[in-house]
């Protein structure tokens, strides 16, 4: 019996020490020291001075510390939970955390945390919970002794800069039901199949990050687990079947944006709890996962970005049972018509099916579905009416299809308040995109009702009549109307008294005529008018330039005339367009002194042809808004889509005007392309040109200019294009490289320019024949298929990029994801080298 009591008074002997260990004054030295490990002394840049744990002083019994818990009976230190609280520096291997052996739980939540997890935490062996989550600096590997902590129930080091594998060893954590790894970027290789031992996990996340190779097939036993949250990895395959058949308490599925290559599995309808599932922007093939739709309990279905193909089954759903709100089709190759069963799904709110194949005209069974709100039916083969029903909706994208016409509502309906569209049960702005189709008839007077319209787009389509003048109902709230390209005819009605949020009107491309509304000057939000391609007969507008916010003008090829003074100038104008007019007499040659926005570096600037198009997609929404303008590039009419329509530019040709041309023009030295050709200019050319150092295009032909070409435009390192043809010019022409890559025809019908036997060859500069060479001008290979390019970008951009810069606007935004850049077009770069792949 000697042996049990030795035994005894050792294990009596090791609790005094034990004792002595988690006594309190221990265990609040251990925290001062934790405290003094960081330089707290530091008050946290983001907040009002205050050293941080500044509550933990000897005044107080540490218990009562911020963020501390204890155990009510030992005072040993359970739970340390830090949230915000500016740390600014590093675990340390020998951290005093290791001194509270009794920590259940802990949490350093945006503690701004700098350099490595040390491993040493992997002896705080009884903690159950650690969340070590959103530290601006920490990085370095997850510790393997993680792995150690055979108690951790939740794991969280998300939102960190950790890098390397996922070590194997937390698959020992047998009692983990929460592991988040998400958005590190920088977690590589393949998830270790030990992960698979980890039965009790209900919760894994692990997006954005570079994790690759298989889904591992030991995921098969986490039939717990409720949230897989994989997106933006580079995952690339797994036995998909074998998992999701076995993962039947799924209710979040989110793969999107990885590389996964193969079939969905062929029955997925055993996902009995499955709610949402994502799979978009990876290279799925297969036909349409009919067995989704027969989960119950399936609310928001995401296959867009891959290459589904074929047409949509539902199979047998039983109706009005279906929880399903969303159904985002967009960017595959699926083809056939709508299938009316669509509408059996009666709680959709969101459908997008864009950028597909799809034929056929809207079922009329949508008219049940009286919870939509958003339905992008964009970029397909549809034809048809376009039913009256639609107008509920309040995001509603019909563009690029072939819709023949606007169902007109009954005249009952339009006049009495049955049908009443603000009392529709979803509330917001109202955004119309209907362009780009074959809509024949008038504009209908309904779309006045909407009193929370922000947004119209009937561009490129045959509408014929007036603009309606009901439209000033929806005009207080309207922030981009474009009906450019249909036959419009008519007035511009006097509406926009009250256009306070208007940011972009378009009528160009149509026959409109008579003078400009004068309400436009209350637009005191416009940023791009474009009126050009119509019969406007009306002397200049230099109103205008009270408007603080007007960047891009263009008023080109109407019938306006007379002098075109203005005192005030165009202080925020970037582009205008006045060619094709009949403006006359003399600019003053201080003409363009108060244009400051030309003159100087702007903010946009920053995104013009050099950046590449990924600096320029960081500065733009996620929403979808295009629209574009075209004028004179180089040469050639080009249309531009608006969010590249960054360059400056001044296009003053097909006018009448005389005189001299502005010595001032120099002061603009951010423009880009310069446009006086076409006129009546005499006098000679100003040497102040030499001053727009970025200038890239310069047309100067058709005048009556008369002297030498300054010598200083030879330092004009950009310019591409220049046309000095068809004027009285003689001596020198400057020599550069510039200079001497123009065409000869850029010089020709002059006095006597001379020295041009590098560019025309040792033949003499040829006399004109006939009037329209300028029409007849060959352009470079380069240069048609840059202007070719445009319009693919144009294409490219379709939806999916918006035109944040220029319009400022979030346009359709309500989509619960981002849209994918339509078509196979890819932008490189902004200026020139737009490529299509
Ligand atoms: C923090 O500031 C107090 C006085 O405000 C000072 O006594 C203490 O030494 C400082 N601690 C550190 C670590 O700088
Ligand atoms: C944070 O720590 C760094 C050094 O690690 C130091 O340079 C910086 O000044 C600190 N910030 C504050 C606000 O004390
Ligand atoms: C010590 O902590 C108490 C709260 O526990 C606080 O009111 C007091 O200001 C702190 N003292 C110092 C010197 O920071
Ligand atoms: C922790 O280690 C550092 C050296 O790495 C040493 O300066 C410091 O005193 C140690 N702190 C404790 C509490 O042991
Ligand atoms: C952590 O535990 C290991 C093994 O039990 C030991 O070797 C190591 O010294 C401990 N580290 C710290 C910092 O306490
Ligand atoms: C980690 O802690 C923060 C702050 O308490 C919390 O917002 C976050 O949800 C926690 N992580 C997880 C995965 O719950
Ligand atoms: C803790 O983990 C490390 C690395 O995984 C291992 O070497 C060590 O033996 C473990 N210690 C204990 C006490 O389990
Ligand atoms: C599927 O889960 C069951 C337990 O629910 C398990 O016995 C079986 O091994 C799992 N299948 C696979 C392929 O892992
Ligand atoms: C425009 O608004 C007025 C008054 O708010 C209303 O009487 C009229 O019916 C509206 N016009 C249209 C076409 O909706
Ligand atoms: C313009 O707005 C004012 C004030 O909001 C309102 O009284 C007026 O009726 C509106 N005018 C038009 C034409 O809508
Ligand atoms: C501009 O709006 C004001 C009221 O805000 C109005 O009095 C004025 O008539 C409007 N101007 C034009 C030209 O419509
Ligand atoms: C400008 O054109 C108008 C007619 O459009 C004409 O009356 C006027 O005399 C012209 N002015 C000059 C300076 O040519």
């Amino acid at each position: 019996m000697m042996i049990p009591n030795q035994s005894f008074f050792f294990i009596f002997f090791l609790s005094v020490i034990f004792n002595t260990l988690a006594s309190p004054t221990h265990q609040r030295d251990a925290l001062l020291e934790f405290k003094n490990e960081f330089p707290f002394n530091a008050s946290d840049p983001r907040a009002p001075p205050e050293a941080p744990l500044s509550s933990w002083n000897t005044s107080s019994d540490h218990c009562s510390w911020k963020g501390v818990t204890c155990n009510a009976h030992s005072s040993e230190v359970i739970s340390l939970v830090l949230e915000y609280t500016y740390l600014n520096g590093s675990l340390k291997a020998n951290t005093s955390l290791l001194k509270l052996h009794h920590l259940h739980h802990l949490t350093l939540y945006n503690c701004d945390l700098i350099g490595e997890i040390p491993s040493s935490l992997g002896n705080l062996s009884h903690l159950r919970h650690l969340n070590i989550s959103d530290n601006n600096f920490l990085t370095g590997e997850i510790p393997s002794s993680i792995g150690n902590l055979s108690y951790l129930s939740f794991l969280d080091l998300s939102h960190n800069y950790l890098v390397g594998k996922i070590p194997s060893s937390l698959g020992n954590l047998s009692r983990l039901t929460v592991l988040d790894l998400s958005d590190n970027h920088g977690l590589i290789g393949e998830v270790p199949p030990s992960i698979g031992n980890l039965n009790q996990l209900t919760i894994m996340i692990c997006y954005i990050n570079k994790l690759n190779g298989n889904i591992p097939s030991s995921f098969a036993n986490l039939n717990k687990l409720s949230y897989l949250i994989l997106s933006e990895n580079q995952f690339s395959g797994g036995d998909l079947p074998l998992i999701l058949s076995n993962l039947t308490s799924l209710s979040y599925l989110d793969i999107s944006e990885n590389h996964f290559k193969s079939k969905l599995p062929p029955n997925m309808s055993g996902l009995h709890n499955l709610e949402v599932f994502r799979v978009s922007s990876n290279s799925f093939v297969g036909t349409f996962p009919t067995s989704l739709f027969r989960i119950p309990s399936l609310r928001e279905v995401y296959l867009n970005g891959n290459q589904f193909e074929g047409p949509l089954e539902f199979g047998n759903i039983s109706s009005s049972s279906s929880e399903l709100e969303l159904l985002e089709l967009a960017s595959n190759d699926f083809h056939g018509p709508i299938p009316e069963d669509i509408s059996l799904f009666r709680k959709l709110d969101i459908i997008s099916l864009s950028n597909n194949s799809f034929t056929g005209s809207i079922p009329g069974s949508m008219f049940k579905l009286v919870s939509l709100s958003e339905l992008d039916l964009s970029y397909n083969k549809l034809e048809g009416q376009v039913p009256s029903f639609l107008w509920r909706i309040y995001t509603l994208r019909l563009s690029h299809n072939s819709f023949s016409n606007l169902e007109e509502l009954p005249q009952a309906v339009v006049n009495g308040s049955d049908y009443d569209l603000t009392s529709n049960s979803v509330q917001g702005p109202v955004q119309f995109d209907l362009s780009s189709n074959a809509l024949e008839g008038l504009i209908p007077r309904w779309i006045c009702k909407h009193s929370s319209l922000i947004f119209l787009d009937l561009s490129n389509n045959h509408l014929s009549g007036s603009i309606p003048s009901c439209l000033m109902n929806c005009t207080s709230s309207l922030g981009v109307i474009i009906l450019r390209n249909n036959n419009l005819s008519g007035f511009l009605p006097d509406i926009f008294t009250n256009a306070t949020k208007l940011r972009s009107l378009d009528v160009s491309r149509n026959q409109l005529s008579g003078k400009l509304p004068k309400s436009l000057i209350n637009c005191t939000s416009m940023e791009n008018l474009n009126l050009k391609g119509n019969k406007f007969k009306d002397t200049f507008p230099s109103w205008l330039s009270s408007l603080g916010s007007l960047s891009v003008l263009f008023l080109g090829s109407n019938a306006l005339y007379g002098p075109i003074s203005s005192h005030l100038g165009f202080p925020s104008l970037r582009v205008i367009d006045l060619s094709n007019n009949s403006f006359n007499g003399t600019l003053p040659q201080d003409y363009f002194v108060n244009w400051r926005e030309m003159a100087s570096v702007g903010e946009k600037d920053g995104f013009t042809s050099s950046d590449g198009i990924d600096t320029f997609m960081e500065h733009m929404g996620g929403g979808i808004y295009e629209d574009s303008m075209d004028m004179m590039y180089k040469g050639v009419d080009t249309e531009f889509p608006l969010i590249l329509l960054m360059f400056k530019a001044i296009d003053f040709s097909g006018n009448k005007f005389t005189g001299r041309i502005p010595k001032s023009i120099g002061m603009l030295k951010e423009l880009r392309h310069v446009n006086f050709s076409r006129n009546a200019f005499t006098g000679s050319i100003p040497s102040s040109l030499a001053n727009i150092k970025n200038l890239e295009a310069l047309d100067l032909s058709h005048n009556k200019l008369s002297g030498y070409i300054p010598r200083d435009l030879a330092n004009l390192s950009f310019v591409s294009y220049l046309d000095f043809s068809h004027n009285l010019l003689q001596g020198p022409v400057p020599r550069s490289t510039q200079f001497q890559r123009q065409h000869c025809s850029s010089f020709e019908d002059n006095l006597g320019l001379f020295g041009l036997e590098d560019i025309c060859g040792s033949v003499h500069v040829p006399h004109p024949t006939s009037g329209d060479s300028h029409q007849s001008k060959e352009f470079s290979s380069e240069e048609s298929e840059e202007a070719l390019s445009w319009k693919a970008a144009a294409i490219a951009f379709g939806p999916g990029v918006f035109c944040g810069l220029v319009i400022g606007y979030i346009f359709f935004t309500s989509h619960k994801q981002t849209h994918m850049v339509h078509g196979k077009a890819r932008l490189n770069h902004l200026g020139g080298s737009i490529t299509v792949s």
